[in-house]
């Protein structure tokens, strides 16, 4: 883990409330593993704690790295403010990160997605390419208005859709894309909403190789303020931290 000054190299609205930033600098050098994030401080002074968003794919030859994020609060709505050629605090890599070490070519991964979860999976995926691994992509949105990178996740594999409404794909969530499917992948892997990551890791509990990513309010974002602490499935007096030793965890260890 670093702490350095990245620069935007463009910022792009890609859907309502949805943006896509392009970062460049030498802490892209640490990236590694999907499913990392970085801690951006606030480019606004009177909000101190930095906000975590994921690294939605990296390019350590150029020193790239995109960021995607939906504007929620006073963060990331100061985030839009950034422009061209404006320097952004980041501390990062940070997370332990998706496991892909148990795979091998040929294999088969499911990568499941909802909303603002989507983005640390393109670099997943194209890991997992990069690997020989087939991945196929069960990605769920609100409406046909806020989908994003649909070709990029169909350029790397199999796709399917769901959203809420039924204007883009299916009309439900994931868990209908997933229902009569008859591969047994080798692995499985989700980010997503609360509801959506309940729903795989009912599913996937028992599952050799099912990874899925937590989110939790941060502070300090690198284990040392136990603030986003979750619980041990049967284990009432144990508890882990989303930051440093997730976000990603196995299915069947943590209270959801
Ligand atoms: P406010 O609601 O004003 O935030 C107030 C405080 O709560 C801040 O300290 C903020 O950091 C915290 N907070 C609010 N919502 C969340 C949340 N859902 N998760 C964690 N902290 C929160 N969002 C994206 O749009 N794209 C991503 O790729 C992304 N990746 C994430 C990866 C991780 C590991 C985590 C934990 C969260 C991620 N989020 C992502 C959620 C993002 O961090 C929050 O939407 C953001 O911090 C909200 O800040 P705000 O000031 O706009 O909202
Ligand atoms: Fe401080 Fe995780 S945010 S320990």
């Amino acid at each position: 883990m670093e702490q350095g000054m990245l620069t935007v190299i463009t910022q792009q609205e890609i859907a309502p409330n949805i943006f896509e930033l392009v970062l460049q600098g030498e802490l892209v050098r640490a990236m590694e593993k999907p499913g990392q994030f970085l801690h951006l401080l606030v480019p606004q002074k009177d909000l101190l704690l930095r906000r975590p968003i994921s690294i939605n794919q990296f390019d350590r030859q150029n020193l790239t790295c995109h960021l995607i994020y939906r504007v929620e609060g006073q963060g990331t709505k100061a985030f839009t403010q950034l422009s061209v050629g404006d320097k952004v605090d980041c501390l990062g890599p940070l997370g332990n990160g998706f496991d892909l070490s148990g795979l091998k070519a040929g294999d088969i991964a499911y990568i499941i997605g909802g909303g603002i979860g989507v983005p640390p999976l393109y670099e997943l995926s194209r890991q997992l390419v990069a690997k020989g691994v087939k991945p196929i992509h069960f990605l769920g949105f609100a409406k046909k208005e806020v989908v994003y990178y649909a070709e990029k996740f169909q350029a790397l594999g199999e796709t399917f859709f769901a959203t809420d409404d039924g204007s883009f794909g299916v009309r439900g969530n994931v868990s209908h894309l997933l229902e009569g499917r008859t591969e047994e992948p080798a692995a499985v892997f989700a980010c997503g909403n609360n509801g959506m990551l309940k729903m795989v890791d009912a599913k996937y509990q028992n599952h050799p190789n099912a990874q899925i990513s937590m989110e939790a309010r941060m502070a300090c974002g690198v284990g040392a303020c136990y603030g986003c602490v979750c619980h041990v499935k049967n284990e009432p007096t144990k508890s882990l931290k989303v930051c440093d030793e997730g976000p990603i965890f196995k299915t069947g260890v943590i209270v959801l």
